[in-house]
């Protein structure tokens, strides 16, 4: 790719001012009170595509946020590379544990990060990975070095499960056509272990609500006499594990894709510091199902986890009572071969089976997705290979993630064509926690590195 290196560094502040403007827009498609705002990122977004040298752009409305889409056609017979990515964010709570504001983006140092990153909700989930393909775009057309058709599509929902992309997907199929789905919003292992996601994890998330006496109770008038649903709910939560760390919901286990002794030896190979990886988290032990390492437990494994647990009193000081209701929300991750839809019922049936007599439980299911894996002897896997190796000197290491992005598999489901995850973040950059940061070193490599996937992807295809 002629003058790629030259355009980076001349136009590096500007890549960064305009993602700082977007970064500044605090898109949280989560809470209603950020409508405005997230519609407002939409309308950049829109621009930024036009600018970037999209024949056209436009704003598709659904029943919630809407999806930006944008395209490029050089040739009908050359590829189409069909870019998805996410302008909406997480809630940037809990703010006081943020060292600057969250959407006044401002660049720190990191251990991580020397050359400085950017801090900011969204600065690597996903507005900062999304827009590194923006900016590809614009260098590739700018210096006449397209070398095949694209089509953007960026939506407003993937934090909150995605819902309208889908029927979006399903009745838009022929505008969506393409010969790979390329999505940065994963992250890699290290900047100098440069690794390719190759799987993501499904996802189940429902929320349990557990209602004993019609009303709260003094707790020494009725306490031990009647049932208490935090101490039940809690007592079924408990229950979900045995003393391996195994999943106890009968049949959960059923569809999960053993992998073999080879399998796992390759994935061993990953570099991982059991030391390193304690401390960054200030924790003295990892913790998990017998059997398994942690870049297992993490990858390839099921979990159930409590996002979330409430009831009771939890203002100041003290007070005696026995609530009437107790809630928690509930995720388990899935994988390759699990269908979610089935496991949430699974789930459902035993935790209602579960609950002793005196109290009622209510299991609402939020949203899922299945998981998804991607062969490494791709086309467009191999594209991606070649272009870190151009980029980062080394081949990228093919590694599970333990993420969910649940419309992948949907994606491949609908348009039939396999996802390509070259994601340029590091689990160090706290996406979804305070202080979520993207280094400025990875936005400018992700820049770098897409212009060859599209040129290797094109050379391939032939
Ligand atoms: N970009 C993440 C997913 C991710 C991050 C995958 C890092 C692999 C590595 C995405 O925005 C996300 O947060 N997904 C949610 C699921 C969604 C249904 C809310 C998740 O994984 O919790
Ligand atoms: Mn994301
Ligand atoms: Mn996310």
């Amino acid at each position: 790719m002629k003058q790629l290196q030259s355009y980076i560094s001349e136009h590096k502040d500007r890549f960064l001012n305009e993602l700082f403007d977007l970064l500044k827009i605090p898109s949280i498609s989560a809470d209603s009170a950020y409508k405005n705002d997230v519609l407002k990122t939409a309308q950049a977004i829109k621009i930024s595509l036009e600018k970037a040298g999209c024949d056209r752009a436009e704003i598709c409305e659904t029943d919630g946020y809407p999806i930006v889409y944008g395209e490029k056609t050089i040739d009908k017979n050359l590829p189409t590379i069909l870019v998805y990515g996410h302008y909406d964010v997480q809630p940037p709570d809990p703010l006081d544990l943020w060292t600057s504001p969250p959407f006044e983006p401002v660049i720190k140092k990191t251990e991580k990060h020397p050359d400085g990153a950017i801090f900011a909700r969204g600065a690597c989930d996903d507005k900062g990975q999304m827009y590194m393909h923006v900016k590809a775009m614009e260098f590739m057309t700018s210096t006449n070095q397209l070398p095949c058709n694209v089509k953007f599509m960026i939506e407003g929902e993937e934090e909150v499960g995605s819902a309208n992309l889908a029927t979006f997907v399903k009745n838009n199929q022929e505008k969506l056509k393409n010969d790979v789905i390329l999505i940065s919003d994963t992250g890699m292992i290290a900047n100098d272990v440069p690794s390719i996601t190759t799987g993501l994890r499904g996802l189940s998330y429902v929320e349990v609500e557990v209602t004993g006496p019609n009303r709260d109770l003094h707790s020494g008038l009725y306490g031990g006499a009647v049932a208490n649903p935090i101490n039940v709910l809690t007592k079924m939560i408990a229950s979900l594990h045995d003393k391996n760390n195994h999943i106890t919901i009968p049949g959960f286990y059923d569809k999960v894709e053993n992998l073999s002794k080879e399998e796992r030896a390759e994935m061993a190979k990953a570099p991982f510091n059991l030391e390193n990886y304690k401390k960054a988290l200030d924790i003295d032990a990892v913790y998990g199902e017998v059997g398994y390492t942690t870049n297992e437990r993490n990858s390839i494994r099921p979990t159930l986890d409590v996002n979330g647990i409430w009831g009771g009193y939890i203002g100041e000081g003290a007070k005696t009572v026995i609530a009437s209701k107790a809630y928690a929300k509930i995720s388990m991750r899935l994988v390759p071969h699990q269908d979610w839809i089935e496991i949430t019922e699974l789930f459902k049936n035993h935790f209602e089976r579960i609950a002793p007599k005196g109290v009622k439980v209510k299991v609402t299911p939020h949203h899922g997705g299945q998981g998804y894996v991607t062969p490494i002897n791709s086309i467009g896997y191999q594209a991606a290979s070649k272009a870190y190796q151009n980029t980062f000197g080394k081949t990228p290491i093919p590694q599970r993630s333990g993420g969910s992005i649940p419309i992948v598999a949907l994606f491949e489901q609908e348009l039939k064509s396999k996802t390509i995850l070259m994601g340029f973040g590091l689990d160090s950059d706290a996406i979804h926690s305070p202080n979520e940061h993207f280094g400025i070193w990875n936005y400018l490599k992700g820049i770098e590195t897409i212009p060859y996937f599209y040129k290797y992807f094109t050379e391939l295809s032939k």
